[in-house]
């Protein structure tokens, strides 16, 4: 092999046209194969003489790296202008493979606003397990064993003696908190209760948030200022509520409050305007406060449930509580994209 070749080789390789896959492997083949130009010349190093080797070997070298260089280079090249080719076939105008994105339930974004808007006014969430024990139930919140209280929560019982239910209010969870945390305490706590109830606007499965507020000096005007900035934030400024005198066991003296609301009346179509009872509120008893381990000399507090349910079927004017908990996509697909 003559060593001016070398030169030609070079040329080649700089000037040759490789514009296809296949013929790149060509000329791979034919410099860098295991019979391709460049072995061949490693081999006849054997036959250059001493003086000469190292040169040689240098030329060999450079027409092998010249080559490599030129198969990369012409390799990225060919993959870049594939790519381009494809994306120019490719037909955005295509429908895309659906898919169906999830939303919350409505009493899930009820719930959070509700949180939201307590928040606002320093109270902090409160949450607690829903199979507890009679005294946490009842007996602590002054509705001892056979009190006739006990009928307007009627509850389902997972053991007797010792008694263990599923909670009927997260009262349960107040209770716990005064017994854990001394005053000033401002809670609420969401969660799921349950009851033996059941027609258009009773679930036995329902949700609620009750709010407890302890400090000194708490006054009744405190409670109904805190309920109005919540109703007012929830429906609006024009929100009408009445307070109606109640009783619970637990609290002295007690309210229920309304709010009014249009609701459709499925027969005639039209929207018709009623009461509806949404929160049981008062002031702690000092009883519980005591069995609870605070001093009612000291302290004094209020404390408020409100149903989900019931601001969620204002909100929404839903007729019938029972259309939470049918899964029905018709009704919940009326809520996506709320949060
Ligand atoms: N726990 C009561 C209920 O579930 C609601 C309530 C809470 C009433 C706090 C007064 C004070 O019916």
């Amino acid at each position: 092999m003559d060593i001016n070749n070398f030169e030609e080789y070079l040329k080649e390789i700089e000037q040759t046209t490789l514009d296809s896959k296949a013929v790149l492997e060509e000329f791979r083949l034919k410099y860098l194969g295991k019979k391709g130009i460049i072995p061949a010349l490693f081999s006849k190093m054997k036959e250059v003489p001493g003086e000469l080797k190292k040169d040689f070997g240098a030329r060999v070298n450079e027409i092998k790296v010249k080559a490599e260089e030129k198969i990369e280079a012409v390799k990225e090249q060919i993959e870049a202008l594939e790519l381009k080719k494809q994306s120019a076939d490719l037909d955005l105008s295509l429908e895309g493979a659906p898919f169906s994105a999830g939303s919350l339930h409505p009493l899930t974004i009820i719930r959070n606003r509700m949180v939201d808007i307590f928040s606002k006014l320093g109270f902090v969430v409160a949450e607690d397990i829903e199979i507890v024990d009679d005294w946490h139930n009842f007996s602590a919140l002054n509705m001892p064993e056979d009190h006739p209280a006990r009928d307007m929560q009627d509850t389902f019982f997972i053991r007797k003696d010792p008694d263990i239910v599923l909670r009927t209010h997260t009262s349960s969870v107040q209770v716990r908190v005064m017994q854990n945390q001394k005053p000033p305490i401002r809670t609420i706590s969401p969660g799921r209760v349950y009851r033996k109830d059941s027609d258009a606007t009773h679930a036995p499965n329902f949700h609620q948030i009750e709010g407890l507020f302890i400090d000194k000096d708490v006054s009744f005007a405190d409670l109904k200022q805190t309920l109005f900035y919540f109703v007012q934030e929830m429906f609006g400024k024009d929100i009408e509520v009445r307070f109606r005198p109640s009783y619970f066991p637990f609290t002295e003296p007690s309210a229920e409050m309304d709010i009014k609301w249009k609701k459709i009346n499925h027969e005639t179509g039209k929207e018709e305007a009623s009461w509806m009872e949404i929160l049981g509120c008062g002031m702690v008893d000092p009883a519980v406060l005591e069995n609870c381990g605070i001093n009612p000399q000291e302290y004094s507090g209020f404390a408020f449930g409100i149903g989900v349910e019931r601001i969620t079927m204002v909100k929404y004017k839903i007729p019938d509580i029972r259309l939470f908990y049918e899964n029905d996509l018709r009704f919940l697909k009326q809520f996506a994209g709320e949060i």
